[in-house]
């Protein structure tokens, strides 16, 4: 049997095609490319020669998933393939809503045709919204506040429908949708790692400004109701990330659909991201203190309390300085990602 891995060129799916083919999972890495990189598959090749199959196909395209599935048996997929700027998608909300929820669409009729039993889908905290409360978990009410967040939410919904049609007919099908946080850090080992263009991710942007790439990092508001008055959110290593999903799947029984917000549990706030990345890499750069970025709630971090006694999965990395370190190694190899 293989895992189908869509996004597996992209940097959360290259980590999992990774942590998969450590596991000893044939995998089939889907990625049409559009923002994932060629080099990250390139790299993935040397993990267990002979047991990553890639095809440059766009999940939209349902026969070639179809046949891919059938071809190399493919009894489970893990979706990360997404469009996932946040601002973007408040500009070109068609874009987010044809390739996040449309191209979901076509992957879970693919799935019904080829008799796939499992799907982890790569859900997002952006589907709660502005929460009523801090920490959040599973019962924080879901109430997007932008299109990402919609289009990964009417994902949700297809899923449980089509999930209790399956059970409805007896059809071997279980879901899991892990609703993750701010996802940091790369590959300890930096065979593959974080590189999006454009970067707006805070710890990238803090390393490209601490490594000399970018010409200074601006804060996004320094008057939050928060103990420094900057923004607080809860930074998850990609590799405590992926080990979730492996436990998910594992876990999905015929039948079973499960929800999981996934974050450390602890909140960082922007200042004291940026006293790390000061830390660990031991050098100076220019912050220039800017008005807030629209739509960004003051705090966000998870209560991960469901998933730990489940499953009992909690993350190895909870230390700040160490999720840095990873990002940074990688950084340093790369400061200009994969196209060097
Ligand atoms: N920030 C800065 N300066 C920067 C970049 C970010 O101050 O140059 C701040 C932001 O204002 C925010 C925090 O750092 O307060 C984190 O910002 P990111 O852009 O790194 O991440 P977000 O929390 O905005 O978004 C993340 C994921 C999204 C996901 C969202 C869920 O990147 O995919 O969490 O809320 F949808």
């Amino acid at each position: 049997m293989a895992v189908l891995v869509t996004g597996g060129a992209g940097y959360i799916g290259s980590h999992a095609v990774k942590r998969l083919l450590e596991e000893g999972e044939t995998v089939v890495a889907v990625d049409n490319l559009y923002r994932g990189h060629a080099e990250a598959i390139e790299a993935l090749g040397s993990v267990k020669p002979g047991t990553l199959h890639f095809s440059e196909t766009d999940i939209a395209d349902r026969d070639t998933l179809v046949r891919l599935m059938t071809e190399h048996g493919v009894d489970t997929v893990m979706h990360f393939a997404a469009l996932a700027y946040v601002g973007e998608s408040v500009t070109e909300p068609l874009d987010y809503y044809r390739n996040n929820t449309a191209g979901a669409l076509s992957l879970i009729e693919a799935c019904d045709k080829a008799s796939v039993t499992k799907l982890v889908f790569s859900s997002t905290c952006a589907t709660y919204g502005e929460p009523p409360k801090v920490p959040m978990d599973e019962n924080t009410p879901q109430s997007p506040i932008n299109p990402y967040g919609w289009s990964k939410l009417h994902v949700e919904h297809i899923l449980r429908d089509y999930a209790h049609a399956c059970r409805v007919n007896q059809k071997p099908f279980s879901y899991a949708a892990l609703r993750y946080f701010n996802v940091a850090g790369s590959d300890p080992e930096t065979l593959i790692g974080e590189d999006h263009e454009p970067e707006t991710h805070l710890i990238p942007v803090i390393l490209e400004a601490a490594l000399g790439v970018r010409e200074k990092i601006m804060i996004f508001g320094t008057d939050y109701d928060t103990p420094d008055g900057t923004c607080i959110r809860d930074y998850i290593h990609v590799c405590d990330l992926i080990d979730a999903h492996v436990a998910v799947m594992h876990a999905l029984k015929p039948g079973d659909e499960r929800f999981y917000t996934l974050g450390i549990g602890n909140g960082y706030s922007v200042r004291e991201i940026i006293e790390s990345v000061k830390r660990v890499t031991g050098k100076d750069f220019k912050i220039e203190e800017a008005d807030r970025r629209p739509g960004d709630p003051a705090q966000l971090f998870a209560d991960p309390g469901k998933i730990n006694s489940e499953l009992g999965w909690s993350a190895s990395f909870t230390d700040i300085d160490e999720i840095v370190r990873t990002a940074y190694r990688w950084f340093e190899k790369h400061p200009n990602g994969y196209a060097e």
